[in-house]
C-alpha cells in the first residue's frame, strides 16, 4: 500500500438537463463535502473536483421540445447547478463543463490513444436513417407498430401499450419521429470497447480492493464480472457530442457515447482547475502520482462506470507505458438513494425539492444537517418535513444554539467577554464523555465514510456540553463560588470553539459565525493550512486565560414552525393526491376493453399447458429468451421478451400457457412459434402466467 499524500476527491457529474434535488445532494454532493472539509480541517492536500455532463441523447430531445439548441440547454442548466451547490456550500475546487475544449481534446486524446493501440473492436450493424433529416435515429427517434400487441404507436426502445421492450427493427411500419418519413435501412460501423479484454485485470483490482469497499460497491461489480463483460459500443451516430477524432469516412457524423466522455471529465477538469491555479502541470500529480489517492463519490446507479469501465479506459490508455501512468479508483463510496416522504424523488412527476427552491424558505445549514444525519450509507432513507422541522428546532436550535449563545452572553454579563481563566484537560473528562475517544472515533467515522455517525458524534458533543452548562448553573455558582464559575464558563467556550471545528465540515456557515462569536477574525477556510491540523490540536482547550470574545451573540437558528412547513405538507398532499389519480387513469385506461368478440373467435385461440424443457438468451436481443416448449407430444420454439425478468435457468422446468396457434413469425433470425402468457406488475415487472396441476401437460385452457 502507497503511503497516501494527497487525495483527488471527484463527484459524479450531473446531466445539465434538469436542476439537482435532495436526492443528488444527499447521495453525493454534501458527503464529499464532508469529507472534503474534514481532511482540509486535518491540513491534507485534497481537492474536490466535479462539474456538469452535458453531453448525452435526453439533452437533445429536450432542445427539440422547447425548439431551442442542445448548447442553450446546458448553459441553463450549468449555471442553475453550479449556483445550487454554491449556495449549498459544496466547496469544489473545480465545477468544469463537458463541452469545454479541454474536455474535447482529453476524451479524444483517450480515444486516439486506444483506437492506435488496436484495443476498440469496429462492428457494422444496421441503423435507420432518416434521408429527409440526414441522420441516423437512435432508439428513441423512431416509431411503429408493435409486433406483439399491434399498437400502433409503439416507441423504437418500447411499446407503451403493452411495455414490451422492442428494438426499433422489431416494429412494423417504422417512422422517423423527426419527419414522419419511412427510415431506411443503412449500415452504420461503430467502435466497441473490448471490456473482456481487460476482465482479469478488472477481477485482480477489485480483488485488491474489495475488503475495504462497500458491500453494495462490491455486489454491483461482482455481478457484472461473474455474468463475464462484454464488448461496449462507445460511438453514437449523433450530432451532439465529442466528435470521432479521425479523418476517415467511417468517422462522418460520429461522437463518442456520452459515458465514455463522461469519466474523463474527472481529468479534463483536473487539468482546468491546474492551469488556472497558474500551474498547468500540477494536475498530473493527482492523477499520475501513486501516492496521490483517487476517491470517486457517487450514486448507486452509477458504480459499475467507475470500478469497471473507468477503470479498464484508463487500463487501456496505461497498457504499455513507462510515464504518465493514471492511477485508478482507490475507493468508491456510492450511496443508496434518499427517498423524500417515502416515495422516489421523480424529476418527470415534479416529486422533488430542488436546492434553489429549498434555500430559498431555509438555512443552508438547517438542509446539511439533516440531510447528513440521514445520509444513505447502506440503505435508501427517507427525507421528511417532520424530521427536518425536529432536529432543526430540537438539535440545531435547543441543543446548540442555546449552548453557544448562553456560554457567550453569559461571559459578556459577568466576564467582561474574557475567557477568565484556562481550562484543563482533565476539565473535559466531567462531561461525562471520554474526548480523546470521541475525537479518535470522530476521525474514524470521516475517514471511513461514515457520515451519519460523524454529524451524530458532533452534535453528542453539543449536548453534553449544553447538559454541562445546565447543570453546572454558573449563573447561581457565581453568587458563592465565582472561582468555580469561571472554570465553568472557561470549559464551556472551549467547547464553544471545539464544537466550531468538529461541526465545520457539516455545518460551514454556522460554525463561521460561532468562530466570529469567539472573537476571531476571518473565517474557519482561513485558518486552515496545509500540513496543520486544527484537529489535532482539539486534543487541548483552544481559548486561554483573557482570550477576548465579541461583545454581541446572535441567534445561531430560529425555530421552524409548523406553519412554515404547513404549505410544503400541503403541496406533497397534492402530489400525492394527483399521482394517485394518474395511477387510478392507469388502471382505467386498462380496463377499457377491447372490442367484443364472438364465443367464435374466441375458441379460435389455441391456448395450452407447455412446459419450458429448454432456455437461452438471445445473441443481440437482450430482451428476449429463445424456450423450447414441451406441449403434449410436441416441441415448439418460442421467443418470449421476458429476459429482463427471468433468466434462462429460472424459466427450466416451468409450466406456461402458450397460445399453440398463432402464425410463426421471426425475430432477430430466429423462428418463434407461438407466444407465453404473461401479465405486467408493480415496477413493470413481468409474471408469467404458471398453471399448476398434475398432468395437464398439453391441456387446453378452457
Ligand atoms: N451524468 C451521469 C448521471 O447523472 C453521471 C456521470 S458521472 C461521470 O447519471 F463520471 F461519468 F461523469
Ligand atoms: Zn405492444
Amino acid at each position: 500500500m502507497p503511503q497516501f499524500t494527497k487525495t483527488l476527491v471527484t463527484t459524479a457529474l450531473p446531466y445539465a438537463n434538469g436542476p439537482v434535488h435532495l436526492g443528488h445532494l444527499a447521495g453525493v454532493y454534501l458527503p464529499a463535502d464532508l469529507y472534503v472539509r474534514y481532511k482540509r480541517l486535518k491540513g491534507e492536500d485534497i481537492i474536490h473536483i466535479g462539474g456538469s455532463d452535458e453531453h448525452g441523447v435526453p439533452i437533445t430531445i429536450t432542445a427539440e421540445k422547447e425548439g431551442i439548441l442542445p448548447g442553450n440547454v446546458v448553459d441553463r442548466y450549468h449555471g442553475m447547478n453550479l449556483e445550487a451547490f454554491r449556495k449549498c456550500g459544496i466547496s469544489f475546487d473545480y465545477y468544469g463543463r463537458t463541452t469545454s475544449e479541454v474536455h474535447h481534446n482529453t476524451a479524444q486524446d483517450f480515444f486516439l490513444e486506444i483506437e492506435k493501440k488496436g484495443i476498440f473492436r469496429q462492428k457494422n450493424e444496421k441503423q435507420f436513417f432518416d434521408r429527409k433529416a440526414n441522420r441516423f435515429l437512435s432508439d428513441r427517434y423512431v416509431t411503429g407498430t408493435c409486433p406483439i400487441c399491434n399498437n400502433a404507436e409503439a416507441n423504437g426502445d418500447q411499446c407503451e401499450q403493452c411495455g414490451t421492450h422492442l428494438s426499433p427493427l422489431e416494429l412494423i411500419n417504422p417512422k422517423s419521429k423527426l419527419s414522419d418519413a419511412t427510415p431506411e435501412l443503412r449500415d452504420t460501423m461503430h467502435w466497441y470497447f473490448p471490456l473482456g479484454r481487460f476482465q482479469q485485470q478488472l477481477e485482480e483490482y477489485v480483488s485488491s480492493h474489495e475488503k475495504e469497499w462497500r458491500s453494495n460497491v462490491v455486489n454491483y461489480t461482482r455481478t457484472w464480472l461473474k455474468q463475464g463483460l462484454n464488448d461496449r459500443a462507445i460511438t453514437r451516430d449523433l450530432s451532439w457530442g465529442i466528435k470521432v477524432p479521425l479523418e476517415t469516412q467511417e468517422a462522418v457524423g460520429k461522437v463518442l457515447y456520452v459515458w465514455f466522455d463522461a469519466v474523463l471529465g474527472y481529468i479534463s477538469f483536473t487539468k482546468e482547475w491546474s492551469a488556472k491555479q497558474g500551474t498547468p502541470d500540477v494536475w498530473k500529480e493527482y492523477w499520475q502520482d501513486p501516492h496521490s489517492r483517487l476517491v470517486h463519490f457517487i450514486g448507486k446507479d452509477n458504480v459499475v462506470f467507475h470500478t469497471l469501465m473507468f477503470p479498464a479506459i484508463l487500463m487501456g490508455w496505461n497498457e504499455g507505458r513507462e510515464v504518465e501512468r493514471y492511477n485508478l479508483a482507490d475507493t468508491v463510496p456510492a450511496s443508496e438513494f434518499m427517498n423524500f416522504e417515502g416515495r422516489k424523488f421523480s424529476k418527470s412527476r415534479n416529486y422533488a425539492v430542488y436546492l434553489g427552491e429549498f434555500l430559498e424558505k431555509f438555512p443552508v445549514d438547517t438542509l446539511r444537517y439533516s440531510i447528513a444525519m440521514n445520509y444513505p450509507e447502506n440503505k435508501d432513507t427517507d427525507f421528511s418535513w417532520q424530521d427536518f422541522q425536529n432536529r432543526t428546532n430540537g438539535e440545531l436550535a435547543d441543543t446548540l444554539g442555546n449552548f453557544i449563545k448562553r456560554s457567550v452572553d453569559f461571559t459578556n454579563a459577568r466576564f467582561d467577554g474574557v475567557v477568565p481563566c484556562d481550562s484543563t484537560v482533565e476539565a473535559w473528562n466531567t462531561l461525562g464523555i471520554d474526548w480523546n475517544d470521541a475525537l479518535e472515533q470522530l476521525d474514524r467515522a470521516y475517514e471511513e465514510f461514515h457520515f451519519r455517525d460523524a454529524a451524530w458524534l458532533g452534535m453528542e458533543i453539543a449536548r453534553a456540553a449544553n447538559r454541562f452548562l445546565t447543570l453546572s448553573e454558573p449563573w447561581k455558582m457565581i453568587k458563592i463560588d465565582r472561582e468555580a464559575a469561571a472554570k465553568a464558563v472557561a470549559l464551556s467556550l472551549n467547547l464553544c470553539h471545539a464544537l466550531s471545528i468538529i461541526l465545520f465540515p457539516v455545518i460551514p456557515e454556522t460554525c463561521n459565525k460561532i468562530y466570529a462569536m469567539l472573537g476571531f477574525d476571518g473565517t474557519l477556510e482561513d485558518r486552515t493550512v496545509r500540513g496543520k491540523s486544527l484537529f489535532a490540536e482539539l486534543v487541548l482547550p483552544g481559548l486561554k486565560l483573557g482570550h477576548k470574545i465579541r461583545e454581541t451573540s446572535e441567534i445561531l437558528f430560529t425555530k421552524i414552525e409548523d406553519s412554515a412547513i404547513a404549505p410544503e405538507l400541503a403541496k406533497i398532499a397534492g402530489l400525492l393526491a394527483e399521482a394517485e389519480k394518474r395511477d387510478a387513469g392507469v388502471a382505467e385506461a386498462l380496463l377499457e376493453f377491447k372490442p367484443v368478440i364472438s364465443f367464435d373467435d374466441f375458441s379460435k385461440i389455441d391456448l395450452r399447458v407447455a412446459k419450458v424443457i429448454a432456455a437461452e438468451p438471445v445473441k443481440k436481443a437482450a430482451k428476449l429468451l429463445k424456450l423450447q416448449l414441451q406441449v403434449g407430444s410436441e416441441t415448439k420454439q418460442v421467443l418470449a421478451g421476458i429476459a429482463k425478468h427471468y433468466t434462462a435457468e429460472e424459466m427450466i422446468g416451468k409450466n406456461v400457457v402458450v397460445v399453440a396457434n398463432l402464425a410463426e413469425r421471426t425475430l432477430r433470425g430466429e423462428v418463434s412459434e407461438g407466444m407465453i402468457l404473461a401479465v405486467e406488475g408493480a415496477d413493470g415487472k413481468l409474471f408469467v402466467v404458471e398453471p399448476s396441476g398434475d398432468e395437464i401437460n398439453g391441456k387446453e385452457i378452457q
